[in-house]
């Protein structure tokens, strides 16, 4: 908002104009955030305050309505906001090369290329290859005209005032600089402001931003030079387009014109002739990498003379005579600051790194799974040494950190020389960091060996627990509430008013009439707004009946995923039937339990853990009062409702012969049949091939129906 909000009410007719214009503006680029590639950088809340003082203005003033009041737009992003520029010479991308070797065939083919022997007498600059964005910055008779985003090569888009904020950067050329000149370099953020800007973004309880250099773009991209401004961007020069005249006649002397005339150039660049010095030079650079204040990802070369850079010429994207070498995957080191312990979902106790934040690959890493005691210790699964040597991770310790795409990073080895010396051994803990409860690791009935999990016994008195069953009560294949994310559960788990707590399940369903009843409004909490709430219960409403299968892995049974909350629905087809026939199979061994252990796919420890949790009264009161909210709607028998097999149980047993086991399975159950993996009372058929045994012994003494594979196949019309 402005810095002096008028009332609406005492508003001018001048100043509801002037207003008006501004509101239009801003929410424009609320929208651009939103619908583009950036995040948004105000709160639902802040969004709606805009649209409400706009709709409230424009109804006292309904003749000042502007053709693009936000009232009419739809919140699109207008497409091409700003202008285009055709650069006057292209903007090329450089070729990569990823070893030494590659760098020995760059040197050897430029030499190559200029029919000269390979004597050393060429040099070569080296220096970062910055992750930023390409900029190409024109200046016309010594001021700063236009500034250019790379675009697709041929042409960018006219980010000129936003430029202009960027203070290392001259507005003006010296006396002898030519008239024409285009200054080429990266906009970069560096990591310092970035964590800085994140601090307070987090601070405000905004969403956080990825990495510097998607920053940079998405600042560069605002349509308002202040926001811009306030980004702090900064730029290195180490390149050109088109020039008046040629003020050096080298790489090397061009940068130090650039620098000269005021430009901020990379220190790390040198000036090198023998491949084994370009080499060293990369390994320089790439051990300060971590320290650096910007990102960089590889080191460029180029051609030192500009007459030889001219000879050798491009490629149809990139020039002959530069290369970018670059760096190895996503690896850094950084330090471990503390080791926390999270408690899952299913009391779990995972230990995380909390690492001296760093980017890696271009994302800032702040953690690291550290899976579990042993995994600390250098032990893995198998009892096996993991990591080269084994080394065990200690609060302290300095470690090399790898992220593989989008995985969770992983710490790779400790780097022992770094080691404080007041560093201990870590004790993994015997109670639960959240509810004191004990925490133990089981031991393997069959294998005698200890579980590499050490779990909280605390279950619903946990709170930890509780949350993250929330957190997988939402989630996208459990009820997949929209508006319901981790952040939000996290504030409603966490709230103490009763009209916004959110303990359980069922608490979800009841928000909006506790909300009636109530003072307290969640739209006027920072983070919602009007519209918002109101969709977040219309996505809440829209979950009153649901699907059985996802009903069932919403509860989140230990060992009870998609695929196995799929056959219960099926095989139950209702959630009565499912809850009655769970009770009754605590009776080990008794038909309930053998017709859920039948189950195929689902075996002996799945099943006890199903029995388990209905066992559990905690559990059994968290259901019924969702129940008394949701309605699981009944498993569908099938798709082909009318095949001779639908809503029937079989069971394949012996070596089938026109298909595979799997395949039977399938054809079976989309034809509506249940596919079972043991023969009982309930089973309708066994289709028995040759070398069948047992099974089919019991259905024939259970007076089952047995089939050969071929007459199922007739039987089911194939
Ligand atoms: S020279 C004709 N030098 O890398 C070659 N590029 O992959 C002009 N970059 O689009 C580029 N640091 O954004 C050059 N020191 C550097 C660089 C650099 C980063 C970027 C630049 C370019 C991309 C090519």
């Amino acid at each position: 908002m402005a810095d002096k909000v008028i009332a609406v009410d005492d508003l001018s007719e001048d100043e509801a104009r002037a207003e008006l214009e501004r509101l239009a503006a801003e929410i424009a680029r609320h929208d651009a955030l939103y619908h583009g590639k950036d995040r948004p950088d105000i709160s639902d809340a802040e969004y709606d305050a805009l649209k409400r003082r706009n709709d409230d203005i424009e109804a006292r003033f309904p003749m000042l309505v502007r053709t693009d009041s936000p009232s009419v737009r739809v919140g699109a992003a207008p497409a091409g906001v700003f202008s285009q520029v055709t650069h006057a010479r292209p903007m090329l991308s450089l070729d990569n090369t990823f070893s030494d070797e590659d760098v020995q065939d760059f040197v050897a083919s430029v030499y190559r290329f200029l029919g000269q022997f390979p004597d050393g007498s060429i040099a070569f600059t080296a220096e970062p290859k910055i992750d930023g964005l390409s900029m190409s910055i024109r200046y016309e008779n010594r001021r700063l005209v236009t500034a250019a985003t790379r675009g697709d090569g041929t042409t960018g888009e006219n980010v000129t005032a936003n430029i202009l904020t960027i203070k290392e950067i001259p507005t003006e050329l010296p006396a002898d600089a030519p008239d024409i000149v285009e200054v080429r370099g990266e906009v970069y953020m560096a990591k310092s402001d970035f964590f800085a800007l994140n601090a307070q973004m987090e601070a405000e309880g905004k969403q956080t931003y990825v990495n510097p250099r998607n920053t940079a773009a998405g600042s560069l991209r605002q349509l308002d030079p202040k926001v811009t401004a306030s980004r702090k961007l900064k730029f290195f020069a180490y390149a050109w387009g088109e020039m008046a005249d040629m003020p050096a006649d080298t790489q090397w002397g061009m940068v130090e014109v650039f620098k000269r005339w005021g430009f901020p150039v990379n220190p790390l660049t040198r000036r090198l002739t023998s491949v084994e010095n370009i080499i060293s030079h990369y390994r320089e650079i790439g051990l300060k990498r971590a320290d650096l204040d910007y990102d960089i990802d590889g080191v460029v070369y180029k051609v030192d003379r500009l007459d030889l850079q001219a000879r050798l010429g491009f490629r149809s994207r990139s020039p002959r005579w530069a290369t970018a070498h670059k760096f190895p995957a996503e690896q850094a080191f950084t330090k471990v600051e503390a080791i926390d312990i999270q408690v899952g979902r299913t009391g779990a106790l995972t230990p995380v790194a909390r690492l001296e934040p760093i980017t890696v690959g271009g994302v800032v890493v702040t953690n690291a799974t550290l899976h579990n005691a042993d995994y600390i210790e250098g032990i893995g699964n198998g009892g096996e040494r993991i990591r080269p040597e084994g080394h065990d991770i200690r609060e302290g310790d300095t470690v090399i950190v790898q992220r593989a795409g989008d995985v969770i990073p992983q710490i790779l080895d400790v780097v022992l020389e770094k080691r404080p010396v007041e560093a201990v051994k870590y004790a993994f803990r015997t109670t639960c960091p959240v509810c004191g409860s004990h925490a133990v690791r089981e031991r393997n009935e069959k294998t005698g060996k200890l579980d590499s999990v050490t779990r909280c016994t605390g279950g619903f008195v946990c709170s930890a627990q509780a949350k993250e069953h929330l957190k997988h009560f939402v989630s996208r294949n459990a009820f997949d509430i929209e508006g319901l994310g981790m952040k939000q559960v996290d504030f409603f788990f966490d709230n103490e008013d009763p009209a916004l707590m959110i303990r359980t399940a069922a608490d979800i369903f009841t928000l909006k009439r506790r909300q009636e009843q109530s003072l307290t409004k969640l739209e006027n909490i920072e983070g919602f707004g009007r519209v918002s709430v109101r969709k977040l219960y219309e996505a809440i409403d829209a979950r009153r009946e649901i699907a059985l299968n996802r009903f069932i892995f919403a509860l989140g049974i230990r060992h009870v995923g998609e695929t196995t909350a799929k056959l219960l629905a099926k095989t139950y087809g209702s959630y009565k039937n499912f809850a009655e026939a769970m009770r009754a199979a605590e009776a080990k061994f008794g038909e309930a339990w053998n017709e859920l252990n039948g189950i195929d796919g689902i075996g002996e420890v799945v099943a006890a853990s199903i029995v388990e949790f209905f066992k559990e009264t905690r559990n059994l009161d968290v259901v019924n009062r969702l129940l008394d909210e949701v309605t699981p709607l009944d498993a569908e028998a099938a798709s082909t409702g009318n095949s001779p097999v639908t809503g029937k149980t079989v069971v394949f047993t012996g070596s089938l012969e026109r298909f595979t086991r799997d395949e039977a399975k399938a054809r079976a159950e989309s034809l509506g049949a249940k596919v079972a993996g043991s023969v009982s009372k309930k089973t309708d058929y066994v289709v028995a091939g040759p070398g069948a045994g047992s099974k089919l012994d019991k259905a024939r003494e259970l007076g089952v129906t047995v089939m050969s594979e071929d007459d199922w196949l007739e039987f089911i019309g194939s």
